[in-house]
Parts: C-alpha cells; sequence; structure tokens
C-alpha cells in the first residue's frame, strides 16, 4: 500500500475489507435479524477494539442497521459509523465437526484440494404468473424429449442427430457441474462463483474471485433452474460492499460504486485461535490492473436484480428499503450533471468488460445499452415516492435523451456511410448536418468491405471528429435486448451478424469485436499491451460467454435459429477444450495464448444460451419491451432533425 494511502485510512479508520455481518435473507419481510453465530464464537465488545486491532477493517459507511429502525428491527436505509457491533457474526461452519470454513471450501474450489462437487440444494419452482409459463414449456420439453423451440423439436429423429442430442446433454452435465464447483460461500450461503476455476493455471491473479459482470450469467442460469438462493444473496451482500468507502491514492470514487470483484476471505477472530470469521473483501479498481473503476458493475446488479423478481416472483428484495436506496445510489451516480454535452455516460478505457485499454474511453456503446437497460429496469423498480419523484423526472428525460442519440447518432448501415462519405465539415450552426464535424477520411477502408448491403450496427463509441467504427458485440447485442436500438436496427444488426458469420463467429462464438487493432495501431491505443494483441483477448479474441447475450438477443427477435447455429458451433470445440475464456485467430481456431480453462462465465453462458433456447419465453425476464412512449419521442424528434429538416427547435420531452 502506498505511504500516503495506508496513512489516510490509518486516520480515517478506513481500508478495504469487511466483516460477516449476515442479514437474514430468508425473512422476506424487510425485518432484519443478525444471524447467530454457531459454535465458539464471541461477540466484538466495541468498534473501536475493531479498528485497533486490525487496520484493514472497514468501519465506515455500513448500510444495515437493526437498532436503526427503533424496536422493530426493520432496516431503514443506510446509516453512519460505530453500529457495526449490532450487525456483526462470526461464522464459523458446525460442518463435521472440525468447523470447515468458507475459505477451505473455496479453496477445494479454487484447485488447491482435489474438486469435490458442492450440492447447491434445487429449489422447486415457485408459483408466479412468469414461472408458471416456464413449468408448462418445461412438461412440453420432456414430452418432446428433448428441448422444444418456439414449441417444435428441432429435430427429425435420426440416429445421428440423436447421438448428438446425447453428446450436447453430457456437455451440458458437465456444465452444470462445474458451475456448480465454481460457487463461492460466505458464512456457509452461496454468494456467487469465482471467475476461473483453473488449477493448471500458474498464476491465479484475481480470477479467484467474484466478479460481478461474471457471475450475471451464472446468476440468471441458476434462476433458469429454480435455485434462487445464490442470486438473492450475491444481490444482498454485494450491497453491503457498494456503501464502502474505497480510496486509491486520498481519491474516493463516487458513491454508489458497486465493486468490480470480491473475495471471502476466512480470517483468525481476535483472541480466540479456534474461532474464524468471514470477511468480504472488495475491489473497486484500487487493485485491478490499471486502476479501472467498473461503470458497468452497478448496472449489471440493477438487470439481474429485475431478472431476480420477474423470475422467482419473490418482489420482496426489489422492495426492501436497503435495495431502493441501493438503486437511487446507483442511479444517482450515473445521472449526476458534469461536463457533457451528451446524454450518454462519460467513462475512461477499462470500465466494462474490456477492462484494460483499448481505445474505448469516452462513450462506449456497451456501457450506453447496459445504462438504458438499467434505467428501463430501474424505473420498473422503484417505489412511487416524494422523495423520488425528482429522480423518476431525471431518469425519463435521460432516457429520451440517450435514446434519441443512440439510434440517430451510433446508427450505420449502407445509407449512412455514403451520407458520412459525403459530409460537408466545419459546419457552425445549431442545424449542423454533420454535429460531431466527423471528416470522411476516417472511414477505415476495413469497413467499405464489412459492410453488407443487408444489415447494420451501432458504432463502438462517438466523440467531437470521431466516430470508432469498430463492431462491439455486446454493446449491439444489449441494444437489442434493451430495445435501445429500434425494431429495424435490431434486426439489421442480425442481419449483419449473419451476413458476417465468418468474420464474427467463425469457430468460436463470439468475437468481442471487429476488426482487431493492428500494428501502429494496436501500439498506440493498447499501449503495446502484449495480452491485447490483433486477434486476441479483448483485441478481435473470442469470447464463449457471449452466447448467452446472442442468445436473449436473438430470442426477443424471434429468430433463434441463429443462436442454434452459435451454440452448435460452441459445442464442437467448448467442452474438449475445457471451456477457456477466450479464443485466439481471426477465426478462433486457437484457445487464447494466456486464456484461462474452466472460465466460469463460458460454461454460465453456454448453459443460459441452452436453457433459454429450451424456454424462450423465460428471456423476458431479461429484455425491456420497447416502451412506446419513448418510441413516439423518438418519432417526433427524429422529424424535427436537421438531417431532414433544417430549422430544428430545441423542444423537451417529458415522459
Ligand atoms: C478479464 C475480463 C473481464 C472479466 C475478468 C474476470 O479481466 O476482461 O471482463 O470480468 O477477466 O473473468
Amino acid at each position: 500500500m502506498a505511504s500516503l494511502e495506508a496513512f489516510v485510512q490509518v486516520m480515517s479508520g478506513t481500508s478495504p475489507s469487511i466483516y460477516c455481518f449476515n442479514p437474514c435473507f430468508s425473512n422476506v419481510n424487510r425485518v432484519f435479524s443478525v444471524q447467530s453465530a454457531v459454535n465458539n464464537v464471541r461477540r466484538r465488545s466495541s468498534v473501536a477494539e475493531k479498528v485497533h486491532s486490525n487496520t484493514r477493517t472497514l468501519r465506515k459507511g455500513l448500510r444495515f442497521n437493526a437498532a436503526e429502525g427503533g424496536s422493530d428491527g426493520v432496516f431503514h436505509g443506510k446509516t453512519g459509523v460505530n453500529r457495526l457491533e449490532n450487525m456483526t457474526c462470526k461464522c464459523q461452519q458446525a460442518e463435521s465437526g472440525r468447523g470447515v470454513t468458507a475459505e477451505d471450501k473455496n479453496r477445494i474450489l479454487f484447485g488447491d484440494e482435489p474438486n469435490r462437487p458442492i450440492p447447491v440444494p434445487h429449489n422447486p419452482i415457485t408459483s408466479s404468473p412468469d414461472i408458471d409459463e416456464f413449468k408448462v414449456v418445461q412438461q412440453l420439453k420432456n414430452e418432446n424429449g428433448g428441448f422444444t423451440l418456439n414449441g417444435k423439436p428441432p429435430t427429425a429423429g435420426t440416429v445421428q442427430e440423436k447421438l448428438e442430442n446425447v453428446r450436447a446433454n453430457s456437455i451440458e452435465d458437465e456444465a452444470w457441474s462445474l458451475l456448480q464447483d465454481s460457487v463461492v460461500y460466505y458464512c456457509n450461503n452461496p454468494v456467487g462463483t469465482i471467475a476461473a476455476n483453473d488449477s493448471s493455471s500458474t498464476s491465479v491473479l484475481n480470477y479467484d474471485q467474484v466478479f460481478i459482470r461474471d457471475f450475471i450469467p451464472s446468476g440468471i442460469a441458476f434462476l433458469l433452474k429454480g435455485e434462487y438462493d445464490i442470486v438473492r444473496n450475491f444481490i444482498l451482500h454485494t450491497l453491503q460492499l457498494q456503501s464502502w468507502e474505497k480510496t486509491m491514492d486520498c481519491y474516493s470514487p463516487g458513491q454508489g460504486l458497486m465493486p468490480a470483484s470480491f473475495k471471502v476471505r476466512t480470517v483468525p477472530l481476535d483472541g480466540d485461535d479456534s474461532a474464524t470469521e468471514d470477511v468480504l473483501d472488495p475491489d473497486f479498481g484500487e487493485a485491478a490492473i490499471g486502476r479501472v473503476a467498473p461503470v458497468d458493475s452497478g448496472l449489471w446488479w440493477i438487470i439481474l436484480l429485475r431478472a431476480y423478481g420477474k423470475c422467482s416472483g419473490d418482489l420482496s428484495v426489489q422492495e426492501r428499503v436497503d435495495v431502493q436506496t441501493g438503486i437511487k445510489m446507483i442511479l444517482k451516480l450515473c445521472l449526476a450533471d458534469g461536463f457533457d454535452m451528451f446524454p450518454t455516460l462519460l467513462v475512461t478505457d477499462g470500465s466494462c468488460m474490456i477492462d484494460r485499454r483499448m481505445g474505448i474511453h469516452g462513450h462506449p456503446l456497451e456501457i450506453q445499452a447496459l445504462f438504458y437497460s438499467a434505467l428501463l429496469s430501474a424505473r420498473e423498480m422503484l417505489a412511487p415516492e416524494d422523495a423520488s419523484a425528482d429522480l423518476i423526472q431525471a431518469l425519463n428525460n435521460r432516457l429520451v435523451a440517450l435514446s434519441f442519440h443512440i439510434k440517430e447518432y451510433y446508427w450505420i448501415d449502407m445509407r449512412k456511410l455514403n451520407e458520412i462519405y459525403r459530409y460537408k465539415t466545419e459546419e457552425y450552426s445549431y442545424d449542423a448536418v454533420n454535429k460531431f464535424n466527423i471528416y470522411p477520411d476516417q472511414i477505415p477502408s476495413w469497413l467499405v468491405q464489412f459492410m453488407p448491403s443487408k444489415g447494420g450496427y451501432l458504432i463502438g463509441n462517438l466523440q467531437p471528429a470521431h466516430m470508432d467504427f469498430r463492431f462491439f458485440s455486446l454493446g449491439n447485442l444489449w441494444s437489442i435486448v434493451s430495445s435501445l436500438a429500434t425494431l429495424d436496427q435490431s434486426h439489421a444488426i442480425l442481419d449483419l451478424i449473419e451476413a458476417k458469420w465468418d468474420e464474427l463467429v467463425a469457430d468460436m462464438p463470439l468475437k468481442i469485436c471487429y476488426p482487431a487493432l493492428e500494428e501502429q495501431e494496436w501500439r498506440i491505443i493498447t499501449g503495446s499491451d502484449p495480452k491485447n494483441t490483433p486477434w486476441s483477448y479483448h483485441n478481435g479474441g473470442s469470447w464463449p460467454t457471449l452466447l448467452w447475450q446472442l442468445t436473449v438477443a436473438s430470442i426477443k427477435m424471434n429468430r433463434p435459429e441463429i443462436a442454434l447455429k452459435a451454440v452448435e458451433t460452441a459445442e464442437k470445440r467448448i467442452s474438449r477444450d475445457k471451456w477457456p475464456e477466450y479464443y485466439d485467430t481471426k477465426r478462433a481456431r486457437f484457445i487464447g495464448k494466456q486464456s484461462r480453462l474452466f472460465q466460469t462465465w463460458s460454461i454460465a453462458g453456454y448453459l443460459v444460451a441452452k436453457l433459454l433456447l429450451a424456454n424462450p419465453s423465460a428471456a423476458k425476464i431479461l429484455v425491456n419491451e420497447e416502451d412506446s412512449e419513448l418510441a413516439n419521442a423518438f418519432s417526433s424528434m427524429i422529424s424535427a432533425s436537421p438531417r431532414r429538416k433544417r430549422g430544428w427547435k430545441k423542444k423537451s420531452f417529458i415522459v
């Protein structure tokens, strides 16, 4: 730790880890009860004692406090400092009388000991409107003896096809077993999945942590299987981490930031050799390679929270006061005024799945699509109350502006490309057509070849005098899922994926972006990053996890055959190759140079794709349907756009 940072932490009593206190998740009535300690557990006498004995323990900004709600013990939002004694639970497992700790369990899973499958309890699917439908389709599936696609069994039943089905099922079984092996426990409760379970890897780095973004496909797979506890625990524990004050060289990120990842550590209980407690240790980017803040974490958290409610039918989690506060904190951070002229979120390089320098600083599409989806999802979940009126107003205004900005300025197809090719530049006026002063010479030669006559996509980024024409898969797919792209645009994106299958899918779905940065561009933009060499890792590598987003998008557009083809391609190699994190080369023929094996989100992404193809209607837990008021606002704005009509007057839309 840098000395300045250490000094500030000692002075303020802040530091990077939190001790286990466990809101009673089984109680859905928002009543807080501390899970009592199991064996040999002593209560800490005071917060002060803890601060003196361990300067690495965070004591500030904790969210829950049973006392604050008065005698009813109900949560009433965030609390200040010095209430930890009311919430701390010391965990020691009663397993086999030996006190197996969460870290023991996690160590087994990380490969220090041979892997042992840890059973995850299977909850029967509870009844809710969504789930009843799910049950019916499941039943249909069983009756048909295989998965159904839009109600039809996909195969005619030749021996070859039957063999392939069996093979595919055995891959699925293997994937479930690996996913369950990756589960991480905190105070005996499943709280997430580690990023990779690769015992062959010599350096673990942070792949033994639970990454927020990596857990999303795991969480969705568990939800679709009816295993809700792990998702609920993940949502509530990561929420506790949100309120921490984290600093890097004396500087703290904004309140509301969710960590990129966290680790469960089991540490000895002070003064008692026979007892331990679990500690949640988050990383907000202050330890991450490149020190990048994860802007996508909070957005994914909101999306998962909505999916949890829709799938389980348990709305009590999203209704909790602390969860409502958490949603508002994320929104406030995202909606805060800055210097920007654009409604898109301004972020640094490395703020999302591409978490190192790849020239995506500015307003990258991936973040905008997740932002839009999170805004719509939050609007659905926020309890209407006076205190939120301004926030909801700000959210609605932002939705309109963001929707217009992306649909209009990020969209590119043959027609638009031709328009840019003939742009006039240096237009000083309110009604400029070339608003961002894009010089036509910027059109890269690869794009002239790449752009199909049918199809189009949303570009990667837009800045003054700069369009990043690279195709970024996640941003485009999530724009379809969230309805940030119009219906026509969504179909056109899928048309392009089909037309450019050899470039974007080839031997393993799906390229993270296309094309790769090469030579001088690679040197300047990545800083000569040896991990991001052309057609590897973030620089044009192929990521099997993206299968699940491709599946949701193609199901939403009623074109599941696209996902089906991609899944079949993946099945040819993914299990044999040991579930790599990514593949290298233009056609994805090699397992990535530094790729982890048994990468959890490759496993979970495959499972989600399979589960959704078997039951397409379940995709609605992730989809944001097009909002008619937003669509109308877009139509009015587009008809008033200077591209079509000079003399546009500024209008404001309130939805
Ligand atoms: C890599 C990926 C990032 C992922 C992490 C853990 O850093 O770029 O998106 O979250 O690995 O798997």
